[in-house]
């Protein structure tokens, strides 16, 4: 618990300072009418929930988004050629392959887990182990597939033997996150576990409390809030896989897709 407190603290502390600082600096061209270098992207200012985020509506952003589809894929590629070279925490060292996320370009709905394991480490993938089959069982009951939505994880790189993320590596890390954030623009972000849900909505209540509603993970200073739902983490779901935590991720995934106005299946089949 102390390094869960400790480590929201310092990511909120880091990221509060680089959004008040970008506010003043002149560090790329404004994003719209297609551009999108990752430049441009990397350098607006990043605001976390609970601190400056300035809640705008969608209506009311000032920069209409003309990105086309061919402009996400690039800038996800630039993210992930740069997650693959990263070497900002010890994590470059030990890694055999980082893992930035991979799915749809026009995805609705973002997955967001806590780290690649020993399975997304040697294939370079999010979500390939056991907890990565559960996942897809999990989407293939809402009635998507893999393939239509995007996976990411906090950490592009594993911890060894799979420890919790320290707060240095989740601090160097998490730009890649919030800018495919940015770019991907999801209606709806999913956080797998705890881990993410707390990273992504700067908080230390626990999953138990975070999960079952919406709540807006802040997609920067002048841009509107997402929808975001927390849910457990498959890996969790693995080792408790029972009835009432079967039933509560279905209700978490039918909010999602009654918010995103897909169908409803009848019962989570699979999952
Ligand atoms: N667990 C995660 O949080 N992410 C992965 O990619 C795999 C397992």
């Amino acid at each position: 618990m102390v390094q869960d407190v400790d480590l929201n603290k310092v990511v909120r502390q880091h990221l509060e300072m680089e959004g008040f600082f970008a506010g003043f600096a002149v560090r790329g061209k404004p994003r719209c009418e297609g551009s999108s270098s990752s430049e441009s992207v990397a350098s607006e200012p990043v605001a976390v929930s609970g601190s400056s985020c300035v809640d705008t509506p969608r209506s009311e952003v000032q920069m209409p988004r003309r990105t086309t589809p061919a402009d996400v894929v690039k800038e996800l590629e630039a993210i992930a050629a740069e997650a693959r070279e990263c070497r900002k925490c010890g994590l470059g060292g030990t890694r055999t392959n980082a893992v930035p996320g991979e799915g749809s370009p026009k995805t609705r709905i973002l997955f967001v887990g806590e780290a690649p394991g020993a399975d997304e480490d040697a294939q370079g993938r999010p979500f390939v182990g056991r907890a990565g089959q559960l996942l897809d069982k999990i989407i293939e009951a809402c009635g998507l597939k893999r393939e239509d939505v995007f996976i990411a994880n906090i950490l592009k790189c594993r911890p060894p033997e799979n420890r919790d993320p320290r707060p240095d590596e989740v601090v160097s890390c998490l730009p890649f996150l919030q800018r495919q954030i940015e770019i991907l623009n999801p209606e709806v972000i999913v956080a797998l576990g705890a881990h993410a849900a707390r990273t992504l909505l700067n908080t230390n209540q626990g999953i138990g409390q975070l999960r079952g509603e919406f709540q807006e993970y802040c997609n920067g200073i002048g841009r509107p809030p997402i929808k975001l739902i927390a849910t457990y983490h498959p890996a969790y779901l693995l080792r408790s896989y029972t009835p009432d935590n079967r039933r509560r991720v279905w209700e978490d995934m039918k909010k999602v897709l009654v918010e995103l106005g897909l169908p409803v299946p009848e019962r989570g089949k699979g999952a």
